[in-house]
């Protein structure tokens, strides 16, 4: 008895209703700590898994411009034998940047010759909705006439209109269409008659009911579930991307920008990076380039974060390495990225921008020198991107590499040099297993607090899986056990959010058919989406940021993990509002008395929402999507206490309305 009243005394227990003990947790609204920064919790964009083209980016050709190393690839000639042929030519002089196009030559009967696209696995039609084609094209011959078709799986046509027959100069012709079923893997079909010969280039078909309804614009139900985050930022292009295999396939963002027929179409360095997942038929048309970054980031209320180059390839692959002498190009296309994207509209790339449709700033402040960077040659470019940026442009904030890993030799000796620059941001990257979260969520507990800020770049708990089994279902990586660590490791963020300014999960998208790296955030077909259980834990840290944070203690210590339960709180100034996230990672469940102190509740209208699963081992998948998905109740709150459960391996937010 002795013990157990002690044990009350010491708040390690107390009563909770009439029988079930309780420990107390203490939520101190009267010591506010950290603000936190509106750029919190972000989101990482990169084009790999067939993010870009074959997903957000809505264009349903695949190959359009005939610019794949194979220039056909995507395409075949359909009908009649010897009734067409197809010629690829190049005129590189002419038009560097788009060198070919087909020069399709038909002695056709009635619609007896064509080529069909099968897009990026299959091309996804919706019952009643409207498809939009467009092609550059010339007539050089004669007076083909053309229709385009939508084709379901086996051929069947859903869907037809007229191609107008062009004249004699190239110029875009337009028609569209309506799909009178919904396919998953359907194609486009073109198809001509009469003798003659025309050439074509860019052929594009996109759905009429995209992002905000834009033409050429991008998958609107991808983009929702961004926008459904309220991301604080947007990093983007990448990752290895940003890289490349060599300098040649870096990104280069004024190639991606202006008319898309002038853009440069590269292989994706996805490609063939993981030869067991090489798809072959990855690149990028830069159909989704920087502007198109820059306003999606815009759309959803996010801040932008472009990643540049540094003058390094991935030092998994080659290692190459810009020359001294050739560095002030990479530096000034930081520079000019800013003009572009802050840039009055009488200079050039503030001008270009305005041209493209957004005269109004787009508000730049935080660029990105490198992305996995490491050795002293990437310190020798960091630094002189530093020294130009920061005094030519001191109001934009640099975010600087310490590498691909979360410790070990390269990671303190990039430290050690950044320590003292000055870099506003460390990008630290970790995909480790979910235990490693667990016994991480106090990393940032004992950071310095007055060195250059922390960007949790890129991070996901990754469970081990042998390449064999990396040819099963895509989603089935993204666990509820993996959700749960990362959530746990999350309260560590939040609770230093003085030193942790930013973080983003990684990586964002992926086909299901067309993926190379797993677990991913969110995961799509031709038609659906599904948001992952990672996917709700961030959408629960996000949507219950806060403005401050505030101290979680039981018997005066941060709850960090005593007994498996891990947390971390924040409070909404303006609203009035405790926000507390609370992660039971044990299978059995606990119940806890919340105590406030400095505040008192307004008495209702409190709520838990719950994220859990039967087994650690469920996960969401686009045929069964709402297998883990948050829940909430109400709860009810006394004067100064709230009696809270907590479901085994679960995540929790606790709403708690204070005047
Ligand atoms: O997110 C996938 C890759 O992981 C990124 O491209 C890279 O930065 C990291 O190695």
């Amino acid at each position: 008895m002795k013990t157990f009243l002690n044990l009350i005394a010491a708040g390690l227990l107390s009563l909770s209703g009439s029988t079930s003990i309780a420990q107390t947790i203490t939520l101190s609204v009267n010591k506010p700590q950290a603000a936190v920064q509106p750029t919190m919790w972000g989101i990482f964009f990169e084009d790999i898994n067939f993010s870009a083209d074959g997903g957000i980016y809505a264009e349903l050709v695949k190959n359009r411009s005939f610019e794949f190393s194979q220039p056909l690839m995507g395409w075949k000639e359909t009908g009649k034998r010897g009734a067409g042929n197809i010629l690829i030519v190049n005129r590189g002089n002419e038009h560097p940047a788009n060198p070919r196009f087909a020069h399709v030559t038909v002695q056709a009967g009635d619609s007896s010759y064509g080529m069909v696209n099968e897009g990026f696995r299959g091309m996804g039609f919706k019952k009643d909705a409207r498809y939009n084609f467009s092609f550059l094209a010339r007539n050089t011959e004669g007076s083909p006439t053309g229709k385009l078709i939508l084709v379901d799986e086996n051929g069947a046509n859903i869907g037809e209109a007229t191609i107008p027959s062009p004249g004699k100069e190239w110029k875009q012709y337009t028609a569209s269409v309506t799909a009178s079923r919904t396919v998953a893997k359907g194609g486009l079909k073109l198809l001509f008659s009469g003798n003659g010969s025309l050439d074509i280039d860019m052929v594009s078909l996109f759905p009429e009911d995209t992002w905000k309804q834009r033409p050429g614009g991008l998958r609107n139900d991808l983009v929702q579930l961004l926008a459904d985050l309220h991301p604080g930022f947007v990093r983007f292009p990448g990752g290895c991307i940003v890289e490349g295999r060599d300098l040649a396939n870096r990104y280069q963002w004024k190639k991606t920008v202006g008319k898309i027929e002038d853009r440069t179409l590269i292989v994706n360095r996805w490609n063939t990076e993981f030869a067991h997942r090489a798809p072959g038929d990855y690149f990028q048309s830069y159909g989704l380039g920087f502007y198109e970054y820059f306003q999606l980031s815009e759309d959803i209320g996010a801040a932008p974060l472009p990643i540049l180059n540094c003058g390094m390839a991935c030092q998994f692959n080659t290692g190459e390495v810009a020359a001294d002498d050739d560095m002030s190009q990479y530096i000034q296309d930081a520079i000019d990225l800013i003009e572009f994207a802050n840039g009055s509209t009488d200079t050039k790339w503030g001008k270009l921008r305005a041209e493209m449709g957004h005269p109004k700033p787009f508000d730049l402040k935080m660029i990105g020198v490198g992305n996995e960077q490491w050795d002293s040659q990437y310190i020798a470019r960091y630094q002189r991107f530093e020294q130009e940026l920061k005094s030519k442009h001191p109001e934009i904030k640099l975010v600087s590499s310490v590498g691909p890993f979360s410790s070990g030799e390269r990671f303190e000796y990039l430290w050690s040099k950044l320590r003292p620059s000055k870099a506003d941001f460390v990008d630290e990257h970790y995909y480790m297993p979910p235990e490693w979260f667990l016994k991480n969520s106090n990393r940032y507990d004992k950071y310095d607090r007055k060195g250059p800020k922390i960007f949790a770049g890129e991070y996901a708990a990754h469970i081990k899986v042998s390449k064999e089994n990396d040819k099963e279902q895509g989603e089935t990586r993204n666990t509820w056990e993996s959700a749960l660590a990362e959530a746990a490791f999350m309260t560590g963020l939040e609770r230093n959010a003085d030193v942790v300014q930013m973080s983003s999960y990684a990586p964002l998208l992926a086909h299901v058919e067309a993926w190379q790296w797993r677990p991913d955030l969110i995961w799509f077909d031709n038609l659906r989406s599904v948001g992952t259980p990672n996917y709700y834990v961030q959408q629960l840290f996000a949507n219950n940021k806060g403005t401050h944070t505030i101290p979680v203690t039981v018997n005066n210590l941060p709850l960090t993990g005593q007994e498996g339960v891990y947390a971390s709180a924040t409070i909404d100034q303006q609203n009035r509002k405790i926000l507390l996230k609370i992660v039971n990672t044990t299978d059995q469940p606990t119940n806890y008395k919340l105590v406030l102190t400095g505040a008192v509740t307004t008495g209702n209208a409190a709520t838990q929402q719950v994220l859990t699963a039967k087994n650690k081992g469920d996960f969401n998948s686009l045929d069964n999507p709402g297998v883990v998905k948050p829940v909430e109740q109400p709860l009810k709150a006394g004067k100064t206490n709230v009696d809270v459960s907590l479901a085994a391996n679960s995540l929790n937010v606790i709403t708690i309305p204070y005047k």
